[in-house]
């Protein structure tokens, strides 16, 4: 490997280290997952998919955007607008802001059959209102689930079974390490997109009450599966949760749930309801979400202005432009386009069909963290942040996506021929990305 310095933002990293252990709050914002010692890591200023790092340099973001909560990019006029004034305003008080009253109604209308909502402030702790409102509701326990939902006890619990429940859905390696070991058998996975497996599930496990799916994330579900699904909760009385963190906004004008077909009794909002100010929403069936008065849930932060502010705002500049049909249209261009230039090149990468979040992903083992380690080397070169999937925004135009993939094109170009050079990990200059959780 040739020796480079570290980047600047990467060197703040090392010292963030010492005083917030693993270097920030969030797994996915972490330098070792993308480019090491050669990420910006941190920035100063962000609008639309523009960011800049800590010394002034301009990229354009064909990456995370915020981990998904950009829908509309950053910084958005809009929102800002209506944020602004609330602040003027005064954000947390003695009394509640009747605009957490309007995002309830406002949820309401558009998660028709709906009657109950709760706010918070993070996906994860949505997710944990949702399983306690279940729980106290469904007199049968035990939970099965597909997918990621956050870092609550309630969901790694079931790594303490098996240490590799975890690794189909999303993040491997994940330690259950400070879960009650008493949460052992409350919890069971089971594939996505497979009935089968989630049948296997329920038989092996009488007890479960509580089934949370994502309604998509790479590919849409198959309809085999949400038909099992919605068949199976409604014969067991078993309450189904459909996880809309990641997937809400993106193909309608709400949940994912309502195009896929899953017939929910409880659907979680979070990330892009907010455009990146902090707001989760748990909506429910009436007699569920009344039911959770006798539950003590409370906080003192889940009532603070700003997030309720934002969500309204959000969800009207949502409808009026349309939003998720941008994001599937320009998901849908770079989908094509990364179709195009692998089988041009010849190179084994398979690209997902959920557009507003397109992923690809290498089908060469051990190789593939070089390759994707070399496509963000060289990109980052050029201006682009990027990464194995784009969460696209209402920021990304045609313009920025068509030359993204012009210079995508030639990256890849260049990776085809190391490849056959064998020459690829040697041409790396920091270490190969890793998505690991142990290592970092
Ligand atoms: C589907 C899903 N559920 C839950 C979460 C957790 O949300 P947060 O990171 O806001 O706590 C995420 C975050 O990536 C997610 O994608």
């Amino acid at each position: 490997m040739k020796k480079v310095r570290s980047n600047i933002g990467y060197s703040y990293w090392k010292k963030a280290n010492k005083i917030i252990p693993g270097g920030n709050s969030i797994l996915s914002k972490r330098p070792e997952r993308y480019l090491g010692k050669l990420w910006p890591t941190y920035y100063k200023k962000a609008k639309g998919c523009f960011l800049w790092d800590l010394q002034g340099k301009k990229y354009i973001d064909m990456a995370q955007m915020g981990i998904g909560s950009a829908i509309l990019g950053y910084s958005n006029d809009k929102i800002n607008f209506a944020v602004k004034n609330a602040i003027k305003d005064g954000v947390n008080t003695t009394l509640n802001s009747l605009e957490e009253y309007n995002l309830a109604k406002k949820l309401l209308k558009i998660n028709k059959g709906f009657g109950g909502v709760k706010f918070c402030r993070s996906g994860g702790e949505a997710m944990d209102v949702a399983i306690r409102i279940a729980r106290s509701f469904t007199r049968k326990q035990k939970i099965a689930f597909s997918g990621y939902h956050g870092w609550f006890d309630w969901y790694l619990a079931t790594n303490l079974k098996n240490k590799a429940n975890l690794n189909d859905h999303l993040l491997e390696g994940l330690s259950p390490t400070g879960v009650y070991n008493g949460l052992k058998n409350s919890i069971h996975p089971f594939k996505y997109d497979d009935p089968d497996d989630l049948i296997r599930t329920i038989k092996k496990n009488k007890d479960i009450g509580i089934v949370v799916v994502e309604s998509a994330r790479y590919n849409y579900p198959n309809r085999d599966f949400v038909n099992t699904i919605n068949k199976i909760c409604n014969k067991r009385n078993i309450i189904l949760i459909c996880d809309e963190i990641t997937s809400g906004f993106r193909i309608n004008n709400s949940g994912a749930y309502k195009s896929v077909g899953f017939k929910p009794q409880i659907v979680v909002f979070g990330k892009g309801l907010g455009n990146g100010f902090a707001i989760s929403a748990v909506v429910g069936k009436s007699k569920i979400m009344k039911n959770s008065i006798g539950s003590f849930i409370s906080s003192s932060n889940w009532s603070e202005r700003l997030g309720f502010v934002a969500a309204l705002s959000t969800i009207d500049f949502i409808q009026k432009k349309k939003v998720w049909k941008h994001l599937n249209d320009m998901g849908k261009l770079i989908s094509k386009g990364w179709k195009d230039i692998f089988k041009e090149l010849n190179l084994n990468i398979s690209v997902s069909n959920f557009y507003p979040l397109v992923t690809m992903k290498p089908n060469y083992g051990q190789f593939n963290n070089v390759i994707l380690t070399y496509f963000m080397q060289d990109m980052l070169r050029k201006g682009y942040i990027v990464s194995s999937s784009i969460y696209l925004s209402y920021a990304h135009d045609k313009r920025i996506c068509l030359d993204y993939l012009k210079e995508a094109r030639k990256t890849f170009m260049k990776i085809s021929d190391l490849i056959k050079q064998n020459r690829l990990k040697r041409e790396l200059r920091t270490e190969i990305r890793t998505d690991s959780f142990q290592r970092l």
